[in-house]
């Protein structure tokens, strides 16, 4: 029996989930919304708006689809997996109730609080000079975090106190009813670990490195990720047992408790400081462009995986991963994560062999061919033997990539192919 499948996204991670999906024997129909000219060799494109749950129902009933995945967190915050489960459609992704693990930073810091979960100091603040008096006290470097979701620009690591309050009045700015949070600021390399969770267990599935600042050296500003390698060589089996028992795990517990039961990927963004492993933030969807890397790893069928969480348990299931290290360079529009131009043309791709992909992130089809139509627009991915063989891969076939007006990172997996940390 095969089931017919609805996947939530337009970006680089759907590609990847697609790409994945597509692979699975059990797999009937695939349909993608909004999708991408990438996506499109591997689904079938509908024109759904996914901020319109009553049509995503509606589509879903008419084509009788078994499973719908959603790959961002935006649809999951607004509540699509509440609508679809609602009306009986099996989604994997977690209701609004549980994306505020993403949604709010002060509700999963109160949880932190709640469950003893390691993670940095912090307080919460409704008003911009209550929020300042806190800053003078503790003095920098401090944190300041916008609550909501901020598509990464909502955090400012703060040197100086001015820094601090310039950052406070920014978060305030306009705003009716904004929040923010302060928070120590920690110290250590970054890790980030994937679980795939049915409300009460985790599946571990995989950790990645990210590289997140634009420019080689780990320069410039933040961006969403310009590219990523999995698995993490800092997680070592026992720290990445630590992170389950003294972070993940109180989690779904504290989820539980609070009647909002946690289905879905649980993506855990680490700092593994002095005093061991603590948890930075919570996403509540794969990492782009982690999810690329870590599709290009697995060797199980993912579709009965998130079937099971959706449905049922994952208690047990047990994943295949190619022992082989994966690595993505993202490819992104000159000025990104600035001002950038659109609709500049892709003049060419390169073939691609055995572990290799390049996943459309920011794609469209006009006239004349492939054009980039976002900021992060490729992810040039390739699996080796070892992460320099695979950094090797990747950055050839980005060399045969013609697009003039994109640029990337040249260091992607530095950290990895030369350990100095
Ligand atoms: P986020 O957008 O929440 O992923 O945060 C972006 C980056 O800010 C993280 O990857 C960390 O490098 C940094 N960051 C966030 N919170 C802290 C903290 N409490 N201490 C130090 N760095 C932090
Ligand atoms: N690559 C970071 C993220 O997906 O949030």
């Amino acid at each position: 029996m095969t089931i017919d499948v609805l996947l939530i996204g337009s970006g680089g991670r759907e590609h990847a989930l697609a790409w994945k999906l597509r692979q699975s024997p059990m797999l009937g129909r695939l349909y993608a919304a909004p999708g991408n000219p990438g996506i499109a060799a591997e689904a079938e494109l509908v024109t759904l708006d996914p901020a319109d749950h009553a049509a995503v129902v509606a589509f879903c009933r008419e084509a009788a689809i078994g499973l719908v995945v959603v790959g961002p967190e935006v649809p999951l915050v607004a509540g699509l997996a509440d609508a679809l489960s609602a009306a009986g459609i099996p989604v994997f992704g977690p209701s609004e109730a549980a994306a505020r693990l993403e949604g709010s930073k002060g509700f999963t810091k109160d949880l932190c609080t709640l469950k003893s979960i390691p993670t940095a100091r912090y307080g919460r603040f409704t008003d911009a000079e209550s929020a300042k008096d806190h800053v003078r006290r503790e003095g920098a470097p401090i944190v300041v975090k916008a609550d909501g979701l901020a598509a990464g620009k909502g955090v400012t690591v703060a040197a100086t106190i001015d820094e601090a309050l310039a950052a406070i009045d920014d978060c305030f700015a306009g705003e009716a009813g904004a929040e923010v949070v302060l928070e120590e600021c920690m110290i250590g390399p970054e890790a980030s670990l994937f679980c795939i969770c049915d409300g009460e267990d985790a599946l571990l599935f995989g950790t990645a490195e990210d590289h997140k600042r634009a420019f080689d050296g780990d320069e410039g500003p933040n961006t969403g990720g310009m590219g990523a390698y999995s698995p993490s060589f800092l997680m070592t089996p026992e720290l990445t047992e630590r992170v389950l028992r003294e972070i993940v795990r109180p989690t779904l517990a504290g989820m539980r408790e609070q009647g909002a039961p946690f289905r879905g990927v649980l993506y855990a963004g680490l700092m593994l400081t002095s005093e061991g492993p603590k948890l930075i933030e919570y996403n509540v969807r794969f990492g782009d462009p982690e999810c690329q890397v870590l599709m290009m790893r697995l060797e199980s069928d993912l579709l009965p995986v998130l079937l099971k969480a959706a449905t049922g348990s994952v208690a047990g299931i047990e994943l295949d991963w190619s022992p082989e290290p994966a690595v993505t360079v993202v490819m992104a529009a000159k000025g990104y994560p600035g001002a950038y131009a659109k609709g500049t043309a892709i003049r060419h791709l390169p073939e691609t062999g055995p572990g290799e992909t390049i996943f459309h992130a920011g794609t469209a089809l006009d006239g004349a061919g492939l054009v980039a139509n976002g900021g992060r627009v490729l992810n040039v991915t390739a699996r080796a033997p070892d992460v320099a063989e695979a950094v090797r891969r990747a950055y050839a076939l980005v060399d045969g990539v013609d697009w003039p007006d994109g640029f990337c990172r040249r260091d992607i997996a530095h950290r990895a192919v030369a350990p100095t940390v």
